[in-house]
Order: structure tokens, then C-alpha cells, then sequence
């Protein structure tokens, strides 16, 4: 998905397992950090533009009027499910992280306008859904986001464990919430649980969470106390592949709503792919780091963003921890 050039990239792309490595630091063309809609255009929040630019909708949804009001609910349902129909309802779904309280998914809920008007635009016709014996659909990104829009952060983790939106809901032993402590100062937010993650349930458990708690602790910040660690996508990614952008499409309400949820004062994005999806842009790593990006969330509220490596290429690369100290620096300043 993400285009290549700079050597950080190189390097990540050598990396042996994924734990983000493969998508940390690259580089790829144009820019448009822009986190806010155009004026009159329908407002889609940044994961939701991303998607909309690689299925090729961007210009088309963009320039639309909101959507039609009475489009019929019923006509979302028909629309081809972006990742194999869902197979596993909340009873098929696997066990939860102690955290997590599992409660059954409400049956998908007619999207009313509202959430259409706001979530990510219909399926590409040419894609059909896929047989499945099981008769119940996957969510569609507007159900989801429409499901999240009043769910507290403990229905909303359990929402996540129950999730169906995409495929990887198949593959996962634990989707990973996030954890840290609240009131949350910060937000980290990485890509995608990698295999530890998946099986404890918990975010940047592994070498690359090590790094990160001894960065956070050099700036006295700890994910027991004042920072929440989450990703952009939920369930691990098989084979630690990308993230496809029907995922994040999938996936999205739910970081969304947990940024509105925990209101942070800062997000920590750590790694080209969070990064680029946070702040819907194509730009570098080299070009995102060292200054403040704001990121509005769903009541308004703008958070200072900065932007660092991913810890996985940090354990790579050391050489480059001196800049990851100076994005931390930043972060701890006055924004
Ligand atoms: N890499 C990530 O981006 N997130 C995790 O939770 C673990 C590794």
C-alpha cells in the first residue's frame, strides 16, 4: 500500500518478523495532512479519507452532497461485504482478555442517515460478498460507527472483542483493545497487534513494548498510569501482513471513538502506517517528525499530534533513538 524509498524503509522492509517493522518508517509520494473535510463536503474523518482515496472514491464522495437521506437502509445491507462474510458471532468469538467484558453484538442496525452521511462511502460494486454459511453479514463500517457512537470505553471493548467487521476477526485469538490508565495524557497509538499481542490481548507486549515503556518511562509517562496505548487496527494482521484499507475502513470507528473517549492531551503516533492513517497523508516519516499535527476528534476538539518511529525499528536501527528522544521532547513541551 505504502510506497518506498527512504533507507529507514529499507531497512524495515528486511526485518524478519512484523511487529510494524515492514511499515514504519517509509516513504511515499504526495502529501494533503489535512485531517478536517473540505468545506461542504460530507465530513469524513481521516482513516475514512484514506480509505476512500485507495478504493479510488476520495474526489467522488468528496464533491457529493451529504448522502441521500432515503437511501434505504436496506440497500447498505445489500452492498458486498469488504473481507469474507463474518463466520464467528460473539458465541464463536474467542475468549476475551480478562479486561474485557464480552457481550453479544447487538444484530447489525439499520444505518440511519446520519451515520451514512459520516462513514466511509458504499462498497466498489465490482465486489461480490462471499458465500458463507453463516447468514450473519459483517457489519458495515456505518453500522460500526453508528454501534460506537454512544458506547462507553467498556462497551466499547467489549464491542471490540465481539467484532465481525472484517476478516481478521477469523484469524485472531484476542482483538486488542488498548490498555493504560486514565485521566490519559497520552495516547500511543501503533499500527496492529503483532503475534504476542494477539495472544495476551494487551498492546506492544513484546520487545518493541519494552522499548516503549523504557521511552515513556525517560519522560516519566507510564501506560499504568497517564498513557493509553492502543493501534489502529485491532486483531493481528495474518502473517503480520498490511493492513488492508477495508480494515482500517472496519476498524476505524473504534479508534476513533476511543480518542473521543479518553480525550487525551497528546497522541504519540509511532510508525509510518499509524502515523499516515491517522493524519490521512501520504508524507514521510522524515517529513511528518518534528513538528505538532493537529487531529480533531468527533466532538472537535483538536490534539496535538507527534509523530515518532515505531519502537520495532528503533530495536533495528539505535542509531536512530536520539530522534526518537527529540519527538519525545517535543511531545513534553508546551503544545
Ligand atoms: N506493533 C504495534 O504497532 N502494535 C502493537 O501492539 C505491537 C506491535
Amino acid at each position: 500500500m505504502m510506497a518506498a524509498a527512504t533507507p529507514p524503509d529499507q531497512a524495515a522492509r528486511t526485518g524478519a518478523s512484523r511487529t510494524s517493522a515492514s511499515r514504519t518508517d517509509a516513504d511515499a509520494p504526495t502529501a494533503g495532512a489535512s485531517v478536517s473535510g473540505n468545506a461542504g463536503a460530507p465530513r469524513v474523518n481521516p482513516l475514512q479519507r484514506l480509505w476512500l482515496r485507495e478504493i479510488g472514491m476520495e474526489r467522488l464522495w468528496l464533491r457529493q452532497e451529504p448522502a441521500a437521506p432515503s437511501r434505504p437502509a436496506a440497500a447498505q445491507a445489500q452492498q458486498p461485504a469488504s473481507a469474507p462474510a463474518a463466520g464467528a458471532g460473539p458465541a464463536a468469538a474467542p475468549a476475551a482478555p480478562a479486561a474485557a467484558k464480552a457481550s453479544p453484538a447487538a444484530a447489525p442496525a439499520a444505518a440511519p442517515a446520519a451515520a451514512v452521511r459520516s462513514g466511509p462511502p458504499p462498497r466498489p460494486p465490482a465486489r461480490t460478498r462471499e458465500a458463507s454459511p453463516d447468514p450473519a453479514p459483517a457489519p458495515t463500517p456505518a453500522e460500526v460507527a453508528e454501534r460506537v457512537r454512544d458506547a462507553s470505553l467498556e462497551e466499547l471493548s467489549a464491542q471490540v472483542q465481539a467484532c465481525t467487521a472484517c476478516g481478521l476477526c477469523h484469524g485472531r485469538r484476542h482483538a486488542v483493545f488498548g490498555h493504560g490508565g486514565q485521566p490519559t495524557r497520552w495516547m500511543v497509538i501503533g499500527e496492529a497487534p503483532g503475534e504476542q499481542e494477539d495472544r495476551q490481548g494487551l498492546p506492544f507486549v513484546g520487545r518493541s513494548g519494552q522499548l516503549l515503556d523504557a521511552m515513556l518511562a525517560s519522560v516519566g509517562m507510564s501506560r499504568e498510569r497517564d498513557v493509553f496505548i492502543a493501534n489502529v487496527i485491532k486483531c493481528r494482521p495474518p502473517g503480520n501482513r498490511n493492513p488492508k484499507p477495508e480494515e482500517i475502513a472496519a476498524c476505524s470507528p473504534y479508534l476513533m471513538r476511543q480518542i473521543a473517549l479518553l480525550k487525551p492531551e497528546r497522541i504519540l503516533v509511532v510508525g509510518r502506517f499509524a502515523a499516515q492513517t491517522l493524519l490521512g497523508t501520504d508524507a514521510t516519516i522524515g517529513n511528518l517528525r518534528g513538528r505538532i499535527h493537529r487531529f480533531k476528534d468527533e466532538s472537535g476538539r483538536e490534539i496535538p499530534v507527534v509523530v515518532s518511529y515505531h519502537p520495532a525499528y528503533l530495536l533495528r536501527s539505535p542509531s536512530e533513538k536520539a530522534r526518537a528522544w527529540q519527538d519525545l521532547r517535543l511531545a513534553c513541551s508546551q503544545l
